[in-house]
């Protein structure tokens, strides 16, 4: 792999910021971002997707951002819901430096942003939405599911963006066997909430303690 491939821990070059017009839950506003990260210049499209067609996010509570980027869906979440704690995390320093000044620019006191082992494991979360990093393979994307979504409160739901040939429809029945092999007690349901061009959203939802 790249050793500069956006999914690095830390990049071997130092990052060079420039400005991003973006518009962000209806709003444009000016953020930063810089190379070797995901999606640099721009929403991307499946997120795009994700970001308008998830429904609203739990008003309250903590909600969570698997894989923040330079902090696309963090920061709507942190805007549409701003009485909520959003966590964003990812494995990309530069990520998490551009989502924590993302935020800061926008006054958005209400982000947690960190590295995933740097989130208190007792915490549960009422809405996960994420564009999950499907090319870092099957294996360690499927490890970072198993972390985080048996970490949703009772009747809370995630949201994942995920293309079609990326393999939603093989995510979809591999998340609905294995949540309720390993987690029966949870009640989780897995199902297609929506499908838009080349993407799906799949929703995963806890439904009981
Ligand atoms: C498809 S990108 C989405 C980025 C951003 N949320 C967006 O929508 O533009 C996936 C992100 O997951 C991050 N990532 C890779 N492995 C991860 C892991 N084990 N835990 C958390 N994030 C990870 C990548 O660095 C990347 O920023």
């Amino acid at each position: 792999m790249d050793a500069d491939h956006y999914f690095s821990s830390q990049p071997s070059t130092p990052l060079k910021r420039r400005p991003l017009q973006v518009v962000l839950a209806g709003e444009r506003r000016t953020l930063q971002t810089g190379g070797g990260i995901f999606s640099p210049d721009g929403v991307d499209k499946g997120t795009a997707i994700l970001l308008a067609d998830a429904p609203a996010p739990s008003p309250t509570g903590n909600l969570l951002d698997i894989g923040c980027g330079w902090g696309p869906i963090a920061l709507t979440l942190a805007l549409r819901s701003p009485e909520a704690t959003v966590y964003a995390v990812d494995v990309n320093e530069r990520s998490i430096e551009l989502t924590g000044d993302n935020a800061k620019a926008l006054g958005l006191g209400n982000v947690r942003v960190s590295m995933p082992d740097d989130v208190d494991p007792e915490v549960r979360f009422t809405t996960i939405w994420s564009n999950p990093p499907i090319r870092v393979g099957k294996a360690e994307l499927h490890a970072i599911l198993l972390t985080w979504l048996p970490r949703l409160a009772e009747g809370g739901n995630a949201y994942l963006v995920v293309q079609k040939n990326l393999g939603s429809d093989s995510l979809q029945r591999w998340l609905g066997v294995e949540l309720a092999e390993r987690f029966p007690e949870a009640g989780f349901e897995v199902s297609r909430d929506s499908t838009s061009k080349a993407f799906r959203i799949l929703r995963v939802t806890r439904t009981k303690p």
